[in-house]
């Protein structure tokens, strides 16, 4: 097991480039199951998630080559349809591959996925979705078993919710399928616009992405594109690094990011006192004295606030003048980041939906876990403004979505280090 140690209380002064985006580039691994020839990816992060997508695609019999941030999979000759349960175990994003494989295989074992603990995370939505298209889906223990012997069709799914992941899997489930495939109340996220250039890169019939209404007519195949394809910067990446510059204070250039799909947290970055500036795909943002408290966050879909931003703003807002409102209508157990970053002295009352933030003068080094994903994150940023040392441990929830986390912090002057965690 590994932990990072921060020397908090240094300014961050450099130019950071963004990782290429951890949501995005996972649906287009499972989408690559869908495409005869040699599939070329550029811009992917060097992340554990990615990692274990290219295992599945592996066990499926796809030729999956990685070199740095490139990465090619050639699905022509797939010799499985069964993903193992430690497979599915290691992220959320894995029951993507149903809809892909019911797609190209028209039949998929594998069971329900992992993924971080944000309360309850059910895929009813995927499920149904895959029944209305023909499928027929059978749940014994634990094992989901899908086939659909008369190939999928085409049809009108109106989402009572506009799940990322369930938007998605229709997508993938429906690009080969007979006839065309309507998803209302679609999700708008830009992940799922990438995932849509995708799979038009690839042959396939798909409009309205990013707009809520997204129409798919079924094709025969689809082909890998001549060209690399290219994933798009990671806006929860390039949102962590700003709250970095926000909570050690300095300087900092966030490179080759989308400005665009950080225009519900750019704002709150400003209301605080950051000085923000946007040119071209940059952000530049100054931060020096302390921060001020913002209007309520409530974390909404795109392209209302993120729920994966909501732990690494509350971070440089914990020593705040004044108090900020959380209210997070995503998931119902986003709030396992507090506990540590009271222990730094922050003072939050969460409850339920709502978590208040009032702002204490100053954060001290503790010895911590990170519980998730973003909620390590967060506990990066706080600590690199804090007084002291601290110590994260759970680093691997941290290295699924973030590409070496110290080092590139490192480059912009953070006093930030890994090591191997002693076992008492
Ligand atoms: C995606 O998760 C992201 N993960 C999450 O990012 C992100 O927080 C989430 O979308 C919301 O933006 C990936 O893209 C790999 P949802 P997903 O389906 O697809 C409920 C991170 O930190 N729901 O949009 O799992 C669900 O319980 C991660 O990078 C059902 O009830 O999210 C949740 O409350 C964490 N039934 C809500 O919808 C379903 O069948 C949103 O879930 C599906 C979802």
């Amino acid at each position: 097991m590994q932990k990072l140690v921060i020397e908090g209380g240094t300014p961050l002064f450099g130019e950071i480039m963004t990782q290429g985006a951890k949501n995005a580039v996972l649906p287009v691994l499972a989408a690559c199951v869908l495409c005869e020839g040699t599939v070329h990816l550029k811009n992917c992060p060097c992340i554990s998630d990615r990692y274990a997508s290219a295992r599945i695609l592996s066990a499926l019999g796809a030729k999956v080559k990685t070199e740095g941030n490139s990465l090619t999979a050639d699905c022509t000759g797939l010799s499985s349809d069964e993903i193992s349960c430690y497979l599915m175990k290691a992220m959320r994003s894995s029951i993507i591959f149903m809809g892909a494989l019911l797609g190209r295989t028209g039949k998929c074992t594998l069971c329900y996925p992992g993924g971080c603990n944000l309360g309850p995370r059910p895929i009813d939505m995927h499920i149904s979705a895959m029944r209305k298209m023909g499928g027929i889906i059978s749940d014994e223990h634990g094992v989901i078993s899908c086939s659909a012997p008369d190939g999928l069709k085409g049809c009108r799914h109106s989402l009572s919710f506009p799940s990322v992941g369930a938007t998605e899997n229709i997508m993938l489930a429906a690009v080969c399928a007979e006839g065309e495939t309507i998803i209302s109340n679609a999700a708008r996220e830009p992940e799922i616009c990438c995932l849509a250039d995708f799979l038009r890169a690839c042959g396939a019939k798909i409009s309205g992405d990013g707009g809520g209404r997204i129409a798919i007519e079924g094709v025969k195949k689809l082909t890998a594109p001549d060209e690399a394809f290219e994933i798009i910067p990671d806006r929860i990446a390039a949102a962590t690094y700003l709250s970095c510059a926000a909570c050690a204070g300095g300087e900092l250039l966030i490179r080759d990011c989308a400005p665009a799909h950080l225009e519900a947290v750019l704002p709150v970055f400003e209301q605080a006192g950051c000085r923000l500036k946007v040119f071209g795909s940059n952000i530049y943002i100054y931060r020096k004295g302390r921060l001020r408290a913002a209007d309520t966050i409530r974390t909404m879909v795109y392209p209302g606030f993120p729920t994966d931003a909501q732990a690494i703003l509350m971070a440089p807002l914990c020593t705040a003048e004044g108090t900020t409102v959380f209210v997070e209508n995503i998931f119902e157990n986003r709030y396992r980041h507090t506990d540590a970053l009271c222990r730094m002295g922050a003072d939050i009352k969460a409850e339920g939906k709502v978590a208040v933030v009032t702002g204490v003068p100053r954060l001290y080094g503790t010895v911590a876990e990170a519980p998730d994903l973003r909620g390590g994150a967060a506990l990066v940023c706080a600590a690199l403004g804090a007084e002291g040392i601290s110590e994260i441990s759970g680093v691997n929830y941290i290295d699924r979505g973030y590409e070496e986390i110290e080092r590139v912090l490192t480059a912009a002057g953070a006093k930030i280090r890994r090591e191997a965690e002693k076992l008492p």
